[in-house]
């Protein structure tokens, strides 16, 4: 039975947070077999940030938590809200500083969210939009009045800095969201849509570390502990469904592509943005692009790309925003958000 449900949810306040370490793709020459003009013309790439001075020594350099403890202080103050005001925080994470506990929980005590529940949601790179779906429906059923949403990886410590199909995607960065229940009229998402089809689990994985295959001397040598990706596959997937979850979220709110002011999508490859924007008709220059400079932050690139896009003032009122994202599952995501 559908019934009009008491709130919306807005974002009053973003924030991100970017290492300062960056690698360029005349770095990754000098490591793999790859080339300045292959990653750019092939991904759009030119550049993405990481957490360590060396490339792959995670021994103590900044993690996870540490990224996302910056991005939500950002957001906090934007948001003008008080820690021990937000009642949840939900962090998408594949990359956590520890297995146990979680990336929420050491937030919570870094940050005094002293009235706040919270968890990790694994959706690789749909993460964002899972996170932000799960605390839209908090909020608009009356369950929670703040959330805090966090989207943070260390995708350089799951990197193969060994395989030139892979190591040039990937980037370290943070992005964060305090979503308040605001008044049904007005800013605030407007719908979600979330997708997963576990058939494809192996497009993209990670072989081993988890509880069925532990890490031996043998398979920390082989790499088992690092994204493994069938790069092609990945792409046709990622075009059609991205696609497809637009084409769905805008008929279901009797909208058109013309309707939509800006594209906030994950940033995985540019061609992927490219193919989407021809095949949904809506110009290029609607899609917020900033795969350049960071390359794929994972759960993190869509909450930093709307941040940035926001705070350079490119955003304004009474503008409808589609955001999608897709990630290892596969799992993919759609949302409307009114500024
Ligand atoms: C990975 C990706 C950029 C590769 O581009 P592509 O045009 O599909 O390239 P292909 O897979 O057809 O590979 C073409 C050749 O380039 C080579 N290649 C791969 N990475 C390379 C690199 N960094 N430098 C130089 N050559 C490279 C391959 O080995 C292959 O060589 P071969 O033909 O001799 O076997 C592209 O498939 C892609 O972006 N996929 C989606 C990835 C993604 O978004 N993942 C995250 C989802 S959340």
């Amino acid at each position: 039975m559908a019934y009009e449900l008491p709130f919306r949810a807005r974002i009053i306040g973003s924030g991100s947070f970017i290492p300062p370490r960056v690698v360029t793709n005349d770095e990754l020459e000098k490591i793999v077999d790859t080339s300045d003009e292959w990653i750019r013309t092939r991904t759009g790439i030119r550049e993405r940030h990481i957490v360590s001075e060396v490339i792959g020594d995670h021994t103590g350099a900044m993690g996870t938590a540490d990224m996302a403890e910056r991005a939500c202080k950002e957001a906090l103050e934007m948001a003008k809200v008080k820690p021990s005001e937000i009642d949840m925080v939900v962090v998408a994470t594949i990359t956590p500083d520890l297995r146990l506990p979680s990336v929420a929980a050491l937030l919570q005590a870094r940050l005094g969210l002293t009235n706040a529940s919270g968890f990790d949601v694994v959706a690789a790179c749909a993460g964002s939009l899972y996170a932000l779906s799960i605390a839209d429906k908090f909020i608009t059923t009356g369950a929670a009045k703040r959330v805090l949403v966090v989207g943070g990886e260390t995708l350089s410590s799951v990197t193969n800095w060994r395989d030139r199909n892979t190591c040039v995607l990937f980037g370290d960065a943070a992005g964060a969201f305090v979503v308040e229940a605001a008044p049904r009229e007005g800013e605030g998402f407007v719908d979600s849509q979330l997708y997963m089809d576990g058939t494809h689990w192996d497009t993209i994985h990670i072989p081993a570390g988890g509880s069925k295959r532990m890490l031996t001397p043998q398979l920390l040598e082989q790499r088992a502990d690092r994204i493994i990706m069938n790069g092609r596959e990945t792409y046709k997937f990622a075009v059609r469904a991205l696609t497809e979850a637009a084409e769905a979220i805008l008929k279901r709110n009797r909208m058109t592509a013309s309707d939509i002011h800006h594209v906030v999508a994950h940033q995985a490859n540019l061609r992927i943005i490219e193919a989407v924007a021809e095949r949904l008709a809506v110009p290029l220059d609607r899609f917020v692009i900033n795969i350049d400079r960071y390359g794929n932050t994972s759960s993190a690139s869509v909450l930093l790309t709307f941040d940035e896009a926001r705070r350079g003032g490119r955003m304004k009122g009474g503008e409808n925003v589609l955001m999608l994202a897709i990630g290892a599952g596969m799992v993919w995501a759609s949302g409307l958000y009114r500024t």
